[in-house]
């Protein structure tokens, strides 16, 4: 079997707290806190969980844009902590990120022409100003934008369409891996869909992988292969998409699913509130970090640290009491379960019938 495409062991940031005019060493931020994972060429994996739980350090690590505390980052099996800077810039045109906020990473001063350009040129992707302009045209084409908006600026375009020039730069340079962090949370949900959309096209087309990270498990659901859930700097559970929503077993996990709204508010379900607000990430609980919210902890659960094991099908899980619970309550056959179809077959409709932003 070849390797993954990424590979992450252990992955650890630690930040540090300082306080005081003396800029004293107060703690750290334990952003990350030994997180695994693996993506194959042409996956999806998406990471989620509450704000704060580390996704984001999480997908800057990866990208080494961020060093880490611990750990290693393998992409196509090499270590990119042992890279040079120079080694380092060169592999940076197989790993490209996109952000939230498209307007934040555009060049305001820069047409769409010339912005895409930029990486063309950097790379030596364009042998002549015929070719790169005939590039920047075929890439305005594969977001579902025309060749005459290179002449215009960020400011001139809608959030969706920003979104679409964020994509063109990321594929400019033909990369492997796309770190998508949030990139449809600030659009309404008509262009989220028709973000992902081109997102999963794009990826049938070039066989990108992405690490789509995201709060939101109604608009993963829709492009994830696989979920890595984060709970305070550490993934608590993982499995194919199918079957996490279909069998969620942690506790966190089950709680973050019965909270998707259902769109029929007359239809009450019984759901595993989360209670409690987020343990602070500089002093987090010890032994299960969930257990000052989890509804199943027991005295043990304050002292020993669950590990996350793999079921040996692929289904991974950071909480070995997980075989005594109960079925989900919002997930068993039933109601429930049914209302949960009817609103995922919604939404995917919604999906698949969304077309292209005009202009
Ligand atoms: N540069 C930094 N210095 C100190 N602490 C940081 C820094 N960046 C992030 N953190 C802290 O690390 C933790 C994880 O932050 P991160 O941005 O990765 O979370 P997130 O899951 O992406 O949240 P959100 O959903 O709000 O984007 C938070 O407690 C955050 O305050
Ligand atoms: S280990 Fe204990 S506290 Fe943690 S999720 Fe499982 S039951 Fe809850
Ligand atoms: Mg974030």
């Amino acid at each position: 079997m070849s390797a993954p495409l990424l590979e992450v062991q252990g992955l650890a940031k630690h930040f540090p707290v300082k306080q005081g005019v003396f800029g004293r060493l107060s703690g750290h931020v334990r952003a990350v806190d030994g997180v695994d994972f693996h993506l194959d060429a042409g996956e999806t994996l998406a990471i989620v969980g509450e704000s704060g739980c580390g996704k984001s350090t999480v997908g800057r690590l990866v990208l080494r844009l961020l060093e880490p505390t611990g750990g290693s980052v393998r992409f196509e099996g090499q270590d990119l902590l042992a890279l040079s800077d120079s080694q380092m810039r060169a592999q940076r045109r197989r790993m490209q990120v996109i952000f939230q906020d498209p307007y934040a990473s555009l060049n305001p001063r820069m047409t769409v022409g010339a912005m895409l350009s930029e990486p063309l040129m950097l790379h030596g992707l364009a042998a002549s100003d015929a070719a790169r302009r005939a590039r920047v045209g075929e890439l305005l084409d594969l977001v579902g934008l025309r060749p005459e908006h290179a002449r215009r600026y960020p400011h001139e375009f809608s959030g969706g369409q920003r979104q679409r020039l964020a994509i063109a730069r990321a594929l400019a340079v033909e990369p492997q891996l796309i770190v998508a962090d949030e990139p449809v949370s600030a659009l309404d949900v008509s262009i989220q869909a028709q973000v992902i959309n081109l997102m999963r096209s794009l990826q049938a087309r070039f066989g990108l992988a992405y690490v789509f990270i995201s709060h939101d498990l109604a608009v993963v659901k829709h492009i994830a292969d696989r979920i890595a859930v984060m709970y305070l700097g550490k993934i608590v559970e993982t499995a194919t998409t199918d079957e996490l929503f279909r069998n969620p077993r942690h506790p966190y996990t089950r709680a973050l699913l019965s909270a998707v709204p259902m769109p029929d508010p007359t239809v009450v379900r019984e759901r595993a509130l989360l209670e409690g607000d987020i343990p602070s990430a500089m002093n987090p609980p010890p032994g299960c970090r969930f257990h000052t919210r989890c509804r199943h902890a027991r005295e043990s659960c304050k002292v020993d640290v669950p590990v996350l094991a793999d079921d040996g099908a692929g289904h991974s899980t950071a909480c070995p009491w997980w075989p005594e619970f109960p079925p989900a309550p919002s997930l068993v056959e039933g109601t429930g379960q049914d209302q949960d179809r009817i609103r995922l077959a919604r939404l995917q409709a919604a999906f698949v019938t969304s077309h292209m932003e005009a202009t």
